[in-house]
């Protein structure tokens, strides 16, 4: 049978595109400017994070690993030089474009977990999926008991953040991210509230992630056997990469 004459075109351009790096950092450099002081958090970083790569981030408090996860997650703005994700510079999308990136291609786990108090724990988990278009309130409710049943908190889903522990209130945080099944988690030391078993289960659950769905990872921790189950470890010092 002859070929079709549009398959292998299809298929370079899928080619083509997967190679594409999912995050590039192009002379980043990130100031933050008070009243009484300007801090450099982040120094001239150049930093590609490939498609379906597991990468863990460790440097001391304060050397700008936050501030590095939330431009990746596109939740602020670099003093200077370019971001681009999926080959493409953040500046030329539109408002909507970055809109959509941001609530389904990214999900970010907050250090200090930005759970919403008044909301139930589902409620909380359901939420971002809201923005959501095409997505119906039967499908939201299922896709976030699923990522909740995931952290292993299916008993608590009418429970409110101030009824949790530290650690169950972090496994929202995950839910809550993995609940739009995003391409890219961006999870700020997801496992420093937990004890140790939890903080196995939830390495192994993002290891799962990561190995079975293809999705993208970049994890900031401050614990190295964490980070020497990642592929690559970055190390940081005082807004810059050190190795
Ligand atoms: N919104 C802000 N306004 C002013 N300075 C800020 C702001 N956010 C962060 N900084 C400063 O930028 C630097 C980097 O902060 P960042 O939160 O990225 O550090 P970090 O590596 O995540 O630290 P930690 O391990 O303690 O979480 C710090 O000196 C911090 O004080
Ligand atoms: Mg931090």
């Amino acid at each position: 049978m002859e070929p079709t004459l549009t398959a292998p075109h299809a298929t370079a351009d899928l080619i083509s595109r997967n190679n594409t790096p999912m995050i590039r950092l192009i002379d980043i450099e990130k100031v933050y400017q008070t009243d009484t002081i300007e801090t450099v958090a982040l120094n001239r970083v150049n930093l590609t994070i490939n498609r379906g790569e597991f990468v863990s981030v460790m440097g001391p408090s304060g050397c700008g690993k936050s501030t590095l996860l939330s431009l990746m997650g596109l939740l602020d703005e670099p003093s200077g030089g370019t971001i681009e994700i999926d080959g493409r510079a953040v500046t030329s999308y539109s408002d909507k474009e970055l809109a959509r990136v941001r609530n389904q291609k990214i999900g970010f786990i907050f250090q200090s977990f930005h759970l919403i108090n008044d909301l139930s724990v589902l409620d909380n988990v359901e939420l971002p999926l809201l923005y959501r278009a095409g997505t119906s309130g039967k499908e939201r409710r299922q896709l976030a008991l699923a990522a909740l049943e995931k952290v292993g908190l299916s008993a608590r889903t009418k429970h409110f953040p101030s009824q949790l522990s530290g650690g169950q209130r972090q496994r929202v945080a995950i839910a809550r991210a993995l609940a739009g099944t995003p391409e890219i988690i961006l999870a700020d030391e997801p496992t420093g509230n937990l004890d140790s078993v939890m903080g196995e289960e939830i390495m192994d659950l993002l290891l799962g992630l990561h190995r079975h769905e293809g999705t993208t990872i970049v994890m900031v921790t401050h614990d190295e056997n964490m980070a020497h189950k990642t592929e690559r470890l970055i190390r940081f010092f005082d807004g810059s990469q050190v190795s």
